[in-house]
């Protein structure tokens, strides 16, 4: 393997071997592992796990990290090419990367969509321009569409769980006070229909997933056994699910106009996960949520706090999930 920026770029099997290499890890470490390997983090946007899981994981293994946080401590770093470069932007990305990328032995970048043009976030323009830069195993640490590694986390904790590979798994939009980006959504409705599970994506009318989105994902459940489909009906998709994967994401019908999407989301007050959601789902039907999530906005405090929540040990499967991307990276 020597980038780790799509699922998709993996085979069933490939998904699978990075599974059973991140539960072996957990359970047996390897602290000699990545001795004197540098992993070299670049976060355009906030983190609280993917940095912490990283640095810890890569510390774990033997080796160390350094983090960037572009224009906290260092230079503003400007993306746009052709820029003229007057403002307050210092170094461009096409200097800085590979410099950084030159420091050490594999690189992360997180770079969120800019939310302002569908077209430009679903083709990745920034994250595979930067990508382009880097001569060194690469991890995508969430880009405008993707965020595989919270992916192959959750795959890994549905397993943990014992949920079946063909179980129904419910991918269902939650209330934001804002648009969020796609990437959480599109990588997990991708990775669920890659494991083979019957995925219903719960929306309001306005929300609709991309068709881009979609059809890559109808394509991963057909080569899987599974299914993908969508719906509006609640009560509909909820019947016998084992899974509801909760997530806040901006209206596609409005992208880019805040004031459109506001005007669409302020009508949906009902779109926050309380017990009643549950009513007919399976007995056990567990609660999904990549964090961060606003407690009694997405999601009531009684189900975040009760037995079906699952998001503490998602949350913690980035760190063994991500040791052993790195582990395959580095060490092969
Ligand atoms: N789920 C996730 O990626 O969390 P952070 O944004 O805190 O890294």
């Amino acid at each position: 393997m020597k980038r780790f920026v799509d699922l998709a770029d993996l085979d069933r099997e490939g998904v699978l071997d990075l599974l059973d290499l991140a539960a072996r890890l957990e359970h047996h470490p390897e602290p000699q592992a990545l001795l004197g390997r540098i992993l070299g983090l670049v976060f355009f946007n906030p983190s609280l796990r993917t940095l912490s899981s990283f640095q810890a994981g890569m510390a774990r293994l033997g080796g160390s990290s350094f983090v960037i946080t572009p224009g906290q401590g260092t230079w503003q770093l400007e993306s746009r090419l052709g820029a003229v470069m007057d403002g307050d932007r210092a170094e461009h990305v096409r200097e800085g990367i590979p410099v950084l990328a030159s420091y050490c032995d594999v690189l992360g970048i997180r770079s969120f969509a800019e939310g302002k043009n569908l077209a430009i976030d679903l083709a990745e323009v920034q994250f595979h321009e930067m990508a382009r830069l880097v001569d060194k195993p690469l991890i995508n640490l969430e880009s405008a569409m993707n965020h595989p590694c919270q992916a192959l986390a959750d795959w890994k904790t549905m397993d943990e769980l014992r949920v079946p590979r063909s179980g129904k798994f419910v991918l269902s939009w939650v209330k934001h006070p804002r648009a969020l980006p796609l990437a959480v959504p599109a990588a997990t409705l991708h990775m669920a229909a890659m494991r083979g599970m019957e995925v219903v994506v719960l929306r309001p009318d306005g929300f609709a997933l991309p068709e881009q989105v979609m059809a890559k994902a109808r394509a991963a459940a057909a080569a899987s056994g599974g299914s993908v489909r969508e719906t509006d009906n609640r009560d509909e998709a909820m019947t016998g699910a084992q899974v509801l994967y909760a997530k806040e994401w901006g209206s596609t019908r409005h992208y880019g106009d805040a004031a459109g999407d506001a005007a669409l989301r302020a009508q949906l007050g009902d779109w926050m996960v309380q017990e009643p959601w549950f009513a007919k789902a399976q007995q056990t039907c567990k609660v999904m949520h990549c964090l961060p999530v606003r407690r009694n906005v997405a999601i009531a405090d009684h189900v975040l706090d009760g037995p079906r929540s699952v998001v503490l040990r998602e949350a913690h499967n980035r760190m063994p999930a991500q040791m052993a991307v790195l582990h395959r990276l580095l060490k092969q």
